[in-house]
């Protein structure tokens, strides 16, 4: 306590009347965070945040900025680059919300983990017409399949820097930053990285792979996240040339049709993603037209103006099939879109997301069509509001037999999640919906990835889903990176379950579900799934509390039934080697979040030296 009095004063040398009740709050902060352990306690430290936000976003982000450096949560431009961008939409919304009401629980829980999230506010999803008594049945035919390619988390770094060090402090290496070392014991390789994010040169390789296993796929889904992880140093110019040059990197290496969605590192600063009833000077109007035009050349004119419209979403139809592809913004249901904390009032369906699902999905219905849901964030990750969680449940459960499958990324994870119809009676009859998540090109959290499905033609269910991928840690990979089958679930799970799958069975609800019994009783089955998630590279072992959460997270397209446990700080590697569970650790928090995590987790650690 003392140093840090020393430290704040020192700071502010030349006193002013509001520098010195600056110095006050940013004093009481540090006091209240550092023994903060529960909801009350937060409660508490958002008493004199609050008044520091009141102060206005220059002190906010300066008071926090200096504490930040202080506790060394992270390099010193790291914490003023995050907090310039997130601090003033953090104090925007701090000024607005009740302390001790249900949206400061929610920001308690997402900042810092210090509280578990408030009951869902009840809202029933409107819908135009009731389930059909009699629905469509959708019968395999046996019919040869065809093939669809899923590209995830590209957080493609167009300012690597072979031979930069790539051990450095910050959120990623492999740049050039002003306080570089000299020389590097640690070389940046031409390819890659753990602690990176990948080069141009990574992106090309896994293209031709793409080329090379799935040249001939009807079309390529992408979920999202272009930009790399250099969320301290963003903005609008920088987002806006990565999110163009990628389009044309597709365009011009791949001959088959892109039916991408927008991701949360797609905006400048990252997550944020402004409501339509928020009355701010930062619009991410900018990120849908830049996206709209991009991706015009694949979806069409008239999805393009529904990504204008409608923020990020839109609906298409692969030409030569019967198949409508609802791609969603999922970042207005992001614990970290700091935006979403701006009002008391309960926002159901912030900027109509869910009312426009309802509407193409009902489309679908009345054409005939099957769907697929395709977006960023899974539904059921604890970084995901339980409310809009729930609700989009109820959108999923009306229209369960349109929808043939979902797609997601986000996790960085080769992972699934099963919807029920009963989530108190789970069995692969009450087994109704399955969303696939895609493992990510970035090596930051795994052997980079992609997957190519096998697609029945009849019922636009998935056959099949093999991960390809590259190890980052073959002797050969810097010349030159192979790229390899890394498993097929269709043969390495169809066996397992009970009864066995059949030829034209297909990937599923039902067949997941049953693959999650196997996971509870076959250590080997687990043992490898749990290799799987991240293709070999960094796996912890995952035994007792961890594999029951993990399953348990399985069966939870619906975030209120997954078993993560939010503690104080939470937890932000994509897979955190200090955590026992690789599927509890919340996902993939950044930007202003990690920080203001990583501010709590050092002055409570270490409390004695503040
Ligand atoms: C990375 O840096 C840390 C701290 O400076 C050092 O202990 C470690 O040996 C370095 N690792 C490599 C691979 O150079
Ligand atoms: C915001 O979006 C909702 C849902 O689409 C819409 O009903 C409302 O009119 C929009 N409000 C404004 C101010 O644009
Ligand atoms: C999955 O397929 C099996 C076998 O074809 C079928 O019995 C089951 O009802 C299907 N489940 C769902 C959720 O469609
Ligand atoms: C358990 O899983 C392993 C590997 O996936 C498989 O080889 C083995 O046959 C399974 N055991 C049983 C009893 O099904
Ligand atoms: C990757 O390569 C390393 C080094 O050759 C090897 O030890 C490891 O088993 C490989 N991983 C996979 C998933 O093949
Ligand atoms: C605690 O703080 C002291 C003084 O700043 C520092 O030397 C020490 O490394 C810190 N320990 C940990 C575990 O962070």
């Amino acid at each position: 306590m003392f140093t840090l009095m020393r430290g704040v004063s020192l700071l502010f040398t030349a006193l002013t009347l509001s520098a010195v009740a600056r110095a006050d709050l940013i004093s009481e902060i540090v006091t209240a965070l550092e023994s903060a352990v529960e909801c009350g306690a937060c409660n508490a430290a958002l008493v004199p945040i609050q008044a520091l936000a009141h102060l206005g976003n220059n002190a906010f982000v300066s008071g926090f900025t200096s504490i930040c450096e202080l506790v060394g949560a992270q390099d010193n431009d790291v914490c003023a680059g995050e907090l310039s961008r997130t601090g003033p939409i953090l104090a925007h919304s701090i000024r607005k919300f009740s302390i001790g009401g249900t949206t400061s629980q929610k920001f308690c829980n997402a900042v810092f983990g210090l509280c578990q999230e408030p009951s869902i506010t009840p809202f029933s999803v409107p819908f135009p017409s009731p389930a059909p008594t009699n629905p469509k049945k959708w019968v395999s035919k046996g019919n040869a399949p065809f093939q669809v390619v899923q590209l995830s988390d590209a957080h493609i770094d167009t300012q690597y820097v072979v031979g930069s060090n790539a051990n450095c402090t910050k959120p990623i290496c492999c740049r050039t930053f002003a306080d570089s070392p000299a020389t590097t014991t640690d070389p940046a390789g031409p390819f890659g990285n753990s602690k990176c994010d990948p080069p141009v040169d990574l992106a090309t390789s896994m293209l031709s792979a793409v080329k090379q296993f799935g040249g001939g796929a009807k079309f390529m889904i992408f979920t999202g996240d272009v930009e790399d992880g250099d969320t301290w140093l963003v903005d609008q110019s920088l987002v806006t040339s990565d999110l163009q040059s990628f389009d044309s990197m597709l365009a011009s290496s791949l001959n088959m049709p892109v039916f991408p969605s927008i991701g949360n590192h797609d905006a400048a600063p990252v997550n944020s993603f402004p409501r339509n009833i928020t009355h701010t000077t930062i619009s991410s109007q900018w990120v849908f037209d830049t996206l709209s035009a991009g991706w015009e050349r694949w979806i069409g004119s008239a999805a393009a103006a529904q990504v204008d419209t409608n923020s990020g979403s839109y609906a298409a139809v692969p030409s030569g099939t019967n198949l409508r592809i609802i791609a969603i913004n999922t970042l207005f249901w992001y614990k970290q879109n700091f935006w979403l904390y701006d009002t008391d009032t309960q926002v159901p369906d912030p900027n109509g997301v869910l009312a426009f699902m309802v509407d193409q999905l009902q489309a679908a219905e009345d054409a005939g069509q099957r769907a697929w849901i395709i977006g960023h964030i899974p539904a059921g990750k604890s970084d995901v509001f339980h409310d809009q969680s729930n609700y989009y449940d109820q959108v999923i459960q009306r229209y369960k037999n349109t929808i043939a499958a979902q797609f997601f990324g986000h996790s960085h994870k080769d992972q699934f999640e099963i919807a029920y119809s009963d989530y108190t009676n789970q069995n692969a009859v009450t087994a109704d919906s399955i969303s696939f998540i895609a493992p990510a090109l970035t090596p930051t959290s795994g052997n980079p990835a992609f997957k190519i499905y096998d697609i029945d033609p009849d019922t636009y269910e998935v056959m099949d889903s093999k991960v390809y991928f590259t190890n980052i840690s073959s002797p050969t990979f810097q010349n030159s990176p192979t790229w390899d089958l890394y498993y097929s679930a269709r043969a390495a799970y169809g066996p397992l379950v009970n009864p066995a799958l059949q030829p034209t069975d297909s990937l599923n609800a039902s067949f997941w579900h049953r693959l999650t019994e196997v996971f509870s009783t076959n250590d080997t089955a687990f043992f490898e799934y749990n290799e799987r998630i991240s293709r070999g590279a960094g796996v912890s072992a995952c035994t007792g509390t961890c594999r029951t959460n993990t399953i348990c997270d399985m069966r939870a397209a619906r975030a209120e039934n997954s078993c993560d446990v939010v503690t104080p700080g939470l937890h932000f590697k994509k897979r955190d080697s200090t955590s026992n569970n690789p599927e509890v650790a919340p996902d993939t928090a950044c930007g202003g979040a990690s920080v203001f995590a990583k501010i709590l987790t050092a002055l409570q650690s270490n409390s004695t030296a503040f």
